[in-house]
């Protein structure tokens, strides 16, 4: 089944990385234009987890795309391995990356890591869950923990379910119901997905976390971003202004706790004890 997954998996990004050109574009970036002050807060925020390593001599950037985030691991660790399933994707990396001597470039799959056991310092995971089946997340954990050494940690990302706007309309669902009984796709748990490549999954923050501590993670800490989605405020005008108020509320630390979890875009950082 495993293998299965990742043949599609590889063939529908070998074809990504063949028919669209702009690099952002073949992983799936987003081209919301992000505020100077937003992209610094999100850059400090995942730097202070990385510096929070005991160790920096070696990190994989696990299903690394492009290289977009090599340059930031390479600020902290002296070693970097980038990982990817799609040849194709790979070879779209810039070539001052490819051809940087602390930067090492490997064809292979996160269900199965080409490493021998406790052998790195960190892991980056970023952007990848959303693209697996739901029963493919444990595995990926428990590997994670095998190739970190003791004391590593792993910072990952996925796409959050259980954001700010499904909040509110659980709301609303729950007094339609009222009326009517009936059950959103919503609602349904990540294990009743039918899993087809390249479709984006969200899932609940605490489903996640909850895999990586059945793996032996310990969660050292989490935050997320991103309460609406761009796009749609942009008909209205309003992203800018929202974009704003969000990292005003998420920097000061009174009001952080009230949308902690509650983010698109969820980051959590992890430590093999
Ligand atoms: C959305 S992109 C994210 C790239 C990068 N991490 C970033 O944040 O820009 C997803 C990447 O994961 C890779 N990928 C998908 N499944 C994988 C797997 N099982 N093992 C390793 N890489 C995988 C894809 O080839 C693609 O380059």
């Amino acid at each position: 089944m495993v293998n299965q997954n990742e043949q599609h998996l590889r063939q529908w990004w070998d074809n990504r990385a063949s028919t669209v050109e702009s690099l952002p574009d073949v992983v799936g970036a987003s081209n919301y234009p992000l505020d100077t002050g937003t992209k610094r807060y999100l850059y400090n925020k995942i730097n202070e987890f990385l510096e929070s390593a005991p160790c920096k001599h070696i990190c994989l950037d696990a299903g690394c795309g492009v290289g977009l985030y090599l340059p930031t691991l390479l600020n902290k660790f002296e070693k970097v391995i980038g990982l990817d399933l799609s040849f194709g994707v790979l070879q779209k990396m810039p070539a001052l990356l490819q051809e940087d001597d602390r930067v090492s470039l490997n064809v292979g799959s996160v269900f199965s890591l080409p490493f021998k056991e406790e052998c790195l310092d960190g892991i980056f995971f970023r952007s990848i869950f959303q693209c697996l089946p739901s029963d493919q997340v444990l595995p990926v954990f428990i590997e994670f923990y095998r190739v970190l050494k003791p004391g590593g940690i792993a910072v990952i990302h996925f796409k959050n379910r259980h954001h700010f706007l499904y909040h509110l309309g659980r709301i609303r669902r729950q007094l339609a119901l009222r009326k009517k009984r009936s059950i959103s796709d919503n609602e349904l748990p990540p294990e009743a997905e039918q899993f087809v490549p390249g479709e984006v999954y969200h899932r609940p923050w605490s489903w996640y976390l909850d895999h990586s501590q059945r793996a032996g993670f310990e969660i050292i800490s989490q935050f997320s971003w991103q309460l609406f989605f761009w796009n749609r405020l942009e008909r209205y005008g309003l992203s800018k202004t929202m974009e704003t108020m969000e990292r005003f509320t998420r920097q000061t630390k009174i009001l952080e706790r009230f949308i902690r979890h509650d983010g698109i875009n969820y980051y959590a950082l992890l430590q093999k004890e």
